[in-house]
């Protein structure tokens, strides 16, 4: 977590600089900071909150150097006060750090010991009083810094400026991502935790390595190893545009990304069906032999993700096992990474990030590869930690989510992991040319279901003022829909900051039933599927105890209307498709009632969107 950006050009860095921040404050919004180079001198302005708050206070301030770094916050050592703001200004030198500093008490202990003043609370501010004691026996940043580097454990990337050098920036990192941006034609060079930040001056990137070295200088730039050893790196065009990351005359950013689920679905579709034929094609996913070979030697299939992307990872289990007849296994990230799983022979490990850069989710991969897994990685941004490791790489190509509730990442996923059910059935020979015509009809058919969800999003926004009155929420579904109760009621938690559980509707009476009363509501996801009828004695355990019901059914499900104070209707769809759609109300309603309430829907307190830190 935590937004990073440096900068040396001829523009004015204070532009610049909160410029890219704005981009990266999906990242971290606790609290924010500049430093700029002025008359020679470090100038170093943070404030508490968010990055408005900096920009306030830096409006009326002038800086005359080419130079200076930024930092938007989430805090992890230390309050989110201003003292605990970066950057961190140790005598010449200033820092941004993301990340975390494993051995700081160490370095803390040994700092103090030799008499050093400790100002904040951070882990990050240590590693600018290490690189100020080193570079005043060096009078070399590099030096200074790669002798640092070799004292750090733990996961981070930092980006040093000093001010006796006011055309120099020195950056490494060893964990979260850091990105070099390059626009030669302007002499302009950037630093920054996310292309993003740099997009609007150029599409030139190098991606660093864990344990290497940036020194950026006006005359060039160079790319070190740890250990001092000279790098060669290539540098990506990439052909993203700034106004992907607009908001485009929505209120918010997550309005417009649930907004784009049609769209966002329908490109991640594209490069793997042939329309000619309607048969699903994941050759394109990278791996050494053809896909089918690859599939039918597999045996078991494991997936691994955090949040949102953990429960598009649930709906994955019942697409494979039932369409495929393979075992899944399904983990939270940071509980398989510590938990030394079993990983047979033979196993697909997929892993599902929208960012690609979740810690625990990379370590998972990196861990499953160890242990002689084939890997398989879902992610939204090409390129990111967890895509340049895997085996094998599929994209949702939902387009730059900035919303920290994830959308269209989600439902972008789950048409992924339908089309991957598909391959793998094939290649077990288990799915005949028919079967797989109609799965690909069915999932052709969704951007249009989905369009048509969107059309009522007044009857969800109407819903959502209603609901209001509830203290608590339940969310119920069974099978495929169960996942989607726990994404709904994730959903409302996360903007809403109400009380929501998602559970198993057949698990309500094993404790949950007790919980009923007319303060608390039972959201229901049951579209049309074989489980229908039962999902439907379910409720009526719960109506029978006094339980007010608001559904989402297909079409006029007559039964499930009669019983429910809303009902909330989507398009009759497939089983294997109904979870794309039916997600679609539950992210509306929880953006209405958040918004309605006044919370910051694309920022809600506490959270960021790319968790970098375990
Ligand atoms: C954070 C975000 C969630 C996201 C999760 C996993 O908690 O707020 O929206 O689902 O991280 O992120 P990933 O990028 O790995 O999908």
């Amino acid at each position: 977590m935590c937004g990073i950006v440096g900068y040396l050009g001829p523009q004015d860095p204070k532009k610049v600089i909160i410029e890219g921040l704005k981009k990266l404050e999906y990242r971290g919004y606790d609290s924010a900071g500049i430093a700029v180079l002025h008359d020679g001198k470090t100038k170093r302005i943070r404030a508490e909150g968010k990055l408005k708050q900096l920009e306030d206070k830096v409006l009326n301030e002038n800086f005359n150097g080419n130079l200076g770094i930024g930092h938007t916050r989430w805090a992890t050592h230390g309050p989110a006060v201003e003292k605990n703001a970066h950057p961190h200004q140790v005598g010449e030198i200033s820092i941004v750090h993301n990340g975390i500093i494993e051995n700081y008490l160490e370095i803390k202990k040994e700092l103090i010991e030799r008499g050093a003043h400790i100002s904040s609370d951070t882990d990050s501010e240590l590693v600018a009083h290490l690189i100020n004691e080193e570079i005043q026996v060096t009078k070399d940043l590099l030096l200074a810094v790669q002798k640092t580097l070799s004292k750090l454990i733990g996961a981070f990337s930092v980006v040093v400026l000093w001010e006796k050098s006011p055309n120099e920036l020195v950056a490494f990192k060893d964990g979260p991502p850091l990105i070099v941006g390059i626009n030669e034609k302007s002499s302009e060079y950037f630093v920054v935790s996310d292309v993003q930040a740099a997009l609007n001056y150029t599409k030139n990137f190098v991606y660093l390595e864990d344990r290497e070295i940036v020194h950026i200088k006006k005359e060039g730039i160079k790319y070190y190893s740890a250990l001092g050893a000279p790098l060669k790196k290539q540098v990506i065009t990439l052909d993203w545009t700034s106004s992907q990351v607009e908001k485009m005359g929505f209120k918010h950013y997550m309005l417009k990304e649930i907004y784009e689920q049609p769209h966002a679905v329908a490109s991640a579709l594209q490069p793997h069906i042939n329309m000619q034929t309607l048969e699903v094609n994941l050759n394109n996913v990278g791996f050494e032999n053809p896909v089918e070979e690859v599939l039918k030697k597999i045996e078991r299939v494991m997936f691994v993700a955090c949040g949102t992307s953990f429960y598009a990872a649930n709906v994955a289990k019942y697409l494979i096992e039932q369409l495929a007849r393979i075992p899944v296994d399904i983990d939270i990230a940071s509980e398989f990474r510590y938990r030394k799983p079993m990983i047979p022979a033979n196993t697909l490990l997929v892993t599902v990030s929208q960012s690609g850069e979740t810690a625990d989710t990379l370590a998972a991969i990196r861990m499953a590869k160890e242990k002689g897994a084939l890997t398989l990685s879902i992610t939204n941004v090409m390129r990111s930690s967890i895509d340049r490791e895997a085996h094998g790489h599929l994209y949702m190509n939902s387009g730059v989510e900035v919303g920290v509730a994830s959308t269209k990442a989600f439902t972008s996923t789950l048409a992924l992991v339908n089309l991957l059910a598909v391959q793998i059935a094939k290649a077990r020979g288990v799915l005949n040319k028919d079967a797989e015509q109609t799965c690909v009809k069915n999932l052709l058919a969704v951007p249009s279901q989905l369009e048509m969800v969107l059309a009522f999003d007044k009857y969800f926004s109407e819903a959502a003022k209603k609901l209001k009155e509830f203290k608590g929420f339940l969310y119920l579904g069974r099978g495929v829909s169960y996942p989607i109760a726990l994404e709904g009621a994730l959903k409302l938690k996360e903007l809403a900051y109400m009380h929501a559980e998602g559970y198993a509707a057949g698990e309500m009476k094993h404790g949950p039933l007790a919980l009923i009363d007319s303060k608390m509501a039972i959201v229901v996801v049951a579209p049309t599927d074989e489980l229908i009828d039962k999902t439907i004695s379910n409720l009526q355990e719960a109506k029978a105890r006094g339980g007010k019901i608001i559904s989402i059914g297909s079409g006029e499900n007559l039964a499930l209307k009669s019983m429910s104070e809303y009902y909330l209707s989507i398009p009759e769809a497939n089983w294997m498709t109904n979870p794309i759609i039916s997600v679609v109300p539950l992210q509306l309603m929880a953006y209405h009632m958040a918004d309605s309430l006044g919370f910051d829907v694309d920022q809600p307190r506490n959270l960021a969107k790319s968790v970098t830190v375990e």
